[in-house]
């Protein structure tokens, strides 16, 4: 980024993640005062886009794609939802007080580098802690709570003492008229990290309660390794779908798919293989990785033994050994799987003269 003036600053997340020696994921600017006149005066800056009343820009720059925010305070009339504008082009000190976290609440000049820190970030940062800027913070914005969580074990901070307590007290007492757009936002973005510890606070802390009324309890098997191993599509769901109740979440359709698939499993504790293949091979590998919590043994089976097997043989197969299709077919070919799932070496041939023996043909 090659603009440089001395009304703009680089703000939150990436003043954050450079002064932790990470990559940030998206540069965020705040133009000390109104960035729309700030970026139509760039010289060589093509305007792409105009939110008059967000008082956002999106510029071309040098074939680089740069968007700058206006200096902006902002009011919760609604608690739990998202702010509203209240003032654009405020000062910059008022931009920062609008936000969660000390840690993400600091500017740095464009021009010369200087960290403006009004509210102690560099101290929190070197101290790992996540401390609120008022104590109506959780209040106006729940989804902070989770935020503070993904922070928390992303970075290897803790909550510092009185943002704890203001936690406690939130979840003692939930406001459950908010967005559950924005929670589930946050619980994905966490969540997918699939991070252990993640959930160990999650229950430890009590989070669950922004989605969960009844008590739900740390599950003893840590299935963070099968999530590595077997790298399902959609992590955060595995972690969530545990719940006893996420009927608030706006889920995809593909989400609820796992969760209801996970619920509808039904085994007993000493499965056959074959039962355990036809259960887990027609839902997805999220749903299977769900239920290692209530039996890991018979999961871990299944993913390192099970999952790859399938039938040579197919319909055409069958037809060349002159039988007419019926369905008999598909009794013929589970009676093939049975033999192939405790020998799965076999070869076309093996299940060739089993379909064969299933039809008594010499
Ligand atoms: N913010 C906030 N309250 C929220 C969400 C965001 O105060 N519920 C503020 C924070 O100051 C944050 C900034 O808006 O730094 C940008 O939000 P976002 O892009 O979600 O977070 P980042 O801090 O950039 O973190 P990440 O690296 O996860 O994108």
């Amino acid at each position: 980024m090659e603009i440089k003036d001395e009304k703009l600053y680089y703000i939150g997340g990436v003043v954050r993640d450079e002064l932790l020696g990470k990559k940030s994921f998206d540069i965020d600017l705040t133009y000390d005062g109104d960035a729309i006149s700030f970026a139509k005066n760039i010289k060589d800056a093509e305007i792409l886009r105009i939110n008059e009343p967000f008082g956002t820009v999106k510029i071309k720059y040098n074939n680089e794609e740069i968007d700058i925010a206006s200096t902006r305070s902002e009011i919760y009339p609604q608690k739990g939802h998202l702010p509203v504008v209240e003032k654009i082009g405020c000062s910059l000190k008022e931009d920062v007080l609008r936000r969660d976290f000390t840690i993400n609440a600091m500017a740095k000049s464009t021009l010369t580098g200087e960290i403006i820190d009004y509210t102690g970030g560099l101290e929190d940062i070197k101290n790992k802690k996540l401390r609120v800027l008022h104590d109506n913070s959780f209040i106006d914005d729940p989804t902070r709570i989770v935020r503070a969580l993904k922070f928390s074990v992303r970075f290897g901070f803790d909550l510092d003492e009185h943002t704890q307590k203001l936690q406690e007290s939130y979840l003692a007492n939930i406001n459950y008229d908010m967005s559950y757009k924005r929670l589930q936002k946050e619980l994905k973005e966490t969540f997918d990290l699939n991070i252990w510890a993640a959930f160990d606070k999650f229950v430890e802390q009590k989070i669950y309660k922004l989605l969960a009324l009844q008590d739900f309890s740390l599950p003893s098997y840590d299935f963070s390794k099968l999530i590595e191993e077997y790298k399902p599509e959609n992590i955060w769901i595995i972690y969530i779908g545990l719940l006893p109740e996420i009927s608030n979440l706006p889920l995809t359709k593909a989400e609820v798919k796992i969760v209801e698939a996970y619920n509808a499993i039904s085994l007993s504790s000493d499965a056959e293989d074959y039962e355990v293949y036809k259960t887990f091979k027609n839902i997805p590998i999220e749903s299977v990785i769900m239920y290692s919590v209530k039996n890991s043994k018979l999961v871990e089976n299944y993913l390192s033994k099970l999952k790859d097997i399938e039938l040579q043989i197919s319909g055409n197969d069958i037809q060349s050994l002159g039988i007419a299709p019926s369905e008999k077919y598909q009794q013929c070919f589970d009676y093939v799987l049975k033999e192939k799932i405790s020998s799965p070496n076999m070869k076309f041939e093996d299940e060739i003269s089993l379909a064969r023996e299933f039809f008594s043909i010499n």
